[in-house]
């Protein structure tokens, strides 16, 4: 086994880019090799856990993949499968493991198999000592730092014996412009920061991604303007904590600046944006939201709880009454905004009068949806040693009560727009009626309508005939 603890690397990103194109060559050539001795193609597959951030990171990854020469499939009876993990809760977990049996399952019909492992769960350091003393089948961990180094790992992993295990605790240096497959062709995120530096006390992502850096503003326009180019139309911003977006860069600029700029670029339609503290969402921000036709009428605003006395235990930094007035101040500049959020239910010491609150919010604010999420203890973080861990049972049955009370309000909220003509960007054929396509609102809204697969990648206008619930069926206007 070969277990590396690198510290920051002293590479600068454009060296490190050569290195890696260096990698892809090497990789392609034994490659093509196993592939003759196989008489086949050789196939891969990157399956991803969690949040909008790991689906962009397994763009990266399959991007490498194919770019390498492996043929990207659906199925996990590839040659390589890798996994892009998420720790944010523990089942995220403990679904990893389970599934690992049904990959240990194939492999044993087909020796050659390379499986991996990556992303926010290998930064834990228990799970890289349960996985390397009993899943030995493993050929290769990475975590979140290093990704853009799958080709010089998977080098490591073709001419290596034993499992290769790489993680880093930190890096300063981000790698862009390495190949990327992207699942949409019409939409894409776009990185703008890595890391977060907010640790609201539940949540392990400031220690699994490390501290937040944000791309030069120049980079990131210019990636937008290569994906433009490509066809794009929408784009999502992306960064744990947007609002906060351009700290400690040599010429600091702000998020709302950032927004503007990425909306003048010639080609794209829709930018969206995501995740928002609430804490550092600034009246410019609210501004060019209102006043920039193409930032998406949705903003995604996670609560977390509507108790000040638990939003002072999550180290949220704001109080029921800021996020109240926060709301207010958004739609009174943009009022046909959509409002979705995510909430933890059960947070330790959490009471039923905390609870009260919470309820008490989603009912002022109506969301159009919310994610709602019981705690889960993540060992490392400050909530984990909190007292008052609140049972199960208590937890769950406010869960429920939660849930009946957002979806009633989401649905109220969602059929609004029923008899109006809005443009809809056109994702996919829909899965259950061939005579339908499947896209969306610009405030994120889902439509089903009366198309074909050549309207995929287009902005079309749509009546809103009837809402289901969470979504819409129209028809072309
Ligand atoms: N338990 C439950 N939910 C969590 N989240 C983050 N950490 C935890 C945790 N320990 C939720 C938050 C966050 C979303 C991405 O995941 O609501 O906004
Ligand atoms: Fe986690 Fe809070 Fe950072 Fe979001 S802002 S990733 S909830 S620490």
């Amino acid at each position: 086994m070969t277990v590396k603890n690198n510290a920051v690397p002293e590479s600068s990103s454009d060296a490190e880019r050569r290195r890696q194109y260096y990698y892809i060559d090497r990789c392609k050539g034994i490659l093509a090799e196993k592939e003759k001795d196989a008489g086949r193609k050789l196939t891969c597959h990157v399956e991803t856990f969690g949040c909008q951030m790991n689906a962009r990171d397994s763009e990266k990854l399959r991007g490498i993949l194919e770019e390498i020469g492996y043929e990207n499939i659906e199925s996990e009876e590839a040659d390589l499968v890798l996994y892009n993990t998420c720790t944010v809760r523990e089942n995220a977990n403990v679904r990893v493991y389970g599934r690992l049996g049904r990959l240990n399952h194939y492999k044993k019909g087909n020796p050659e198999m390379i499986i991996g492992l990556c992303g926010c769960m290998m930064q834990e350091a228990h799970v890289v000592e349960k996985l390397t003393q009993s899943f030995r089948f493993v050929n290769l961990i990475f975590g979140t730092h290093n990704i853009y180094r799958l080709a010089e790992l998977l080098y490591q992993v073709f001419t290596q014996k034993g499992m290769i295990v790489d993680i880093w605790q930190e890096s300063d240096v981000t790698v862009e412009e390495l190949p990327v497959d992207r699942m949409y062709a019409f939409k894409s995120g776009v990185n703008i920061t890595y890391g977060c530096d907010n640790f609201c006390s539940y949540c392990i992502v400031p220690y699994v991604r490390g501290r937040e850096r944000s791309r030069r503003p120049e980079e990131i326009i210019c990636e937008i303007g290569h994906l433009a180019e490509d066809g794009v139309k929408e784009i999502m911003l992306l960064g744990q904590n947007v609002n906060s977006y351009g700290k400690g860069l040599d010429e600091p600029v702000t998020f709302a600046e950032l927004l503007s700029k990425a909306c003048r670029v010639p080609g794209i339609e829709r930018v969206r944006f995501m995740t928002s503290h609430p804490k550092d969402l600034s009246d410019e921000l609210i501004k060019v939201m209102a006043s920039e036709p193409k930032v998406c009428p949705h903003l995604h605003l996670p609560l977390q709880s509507g108790s000040t006395r638990i939003l002072e235990k999550m180290n949220r930094r704001y109080t029921k009454e800021d996020y109240l007035e926060l709301v207010r101040k958004i739609r009174e500049k943009c009022p046909d905004i959509s409002l979705t959020t995510d909430i933890i239910v059960g947070f330790p010491g959490e009471t039923e009068e905390d609870f009260a609150e919470t309820l008490d919010v989603v009912e002022r604010v109506g969301f159009d949806s919310a994610f709602t999420f019981l705690y889960s203890k993540r060992s490392g973080t400050p909530a984990a040693k909190m007292e008052n861990q609140v049972d199960e049972k208590t937890a769950k049955e406010r869960f429920d009560r939660l849930l009946a009370l957002v979806q009633e309000k989401a649905k109220k909220s969602c059929a609004r727009f029923e008899g109006q003509t809005l443009p809809v960007l056109v994702e996919m054929k829909n899965s259950q009626d061939e005579s339908l396509v499947t896209g969306r609102l610009a405030n994120n809204i889902t439509v089903h309508f009366p198309g074909d697969e050549s309207l995929i990648g287009q902005i079309v206008n749509v009546r809103l005939l009837k809402c289901h619930g969470f979504y819409y069926l129209g028809e072309p206007a």
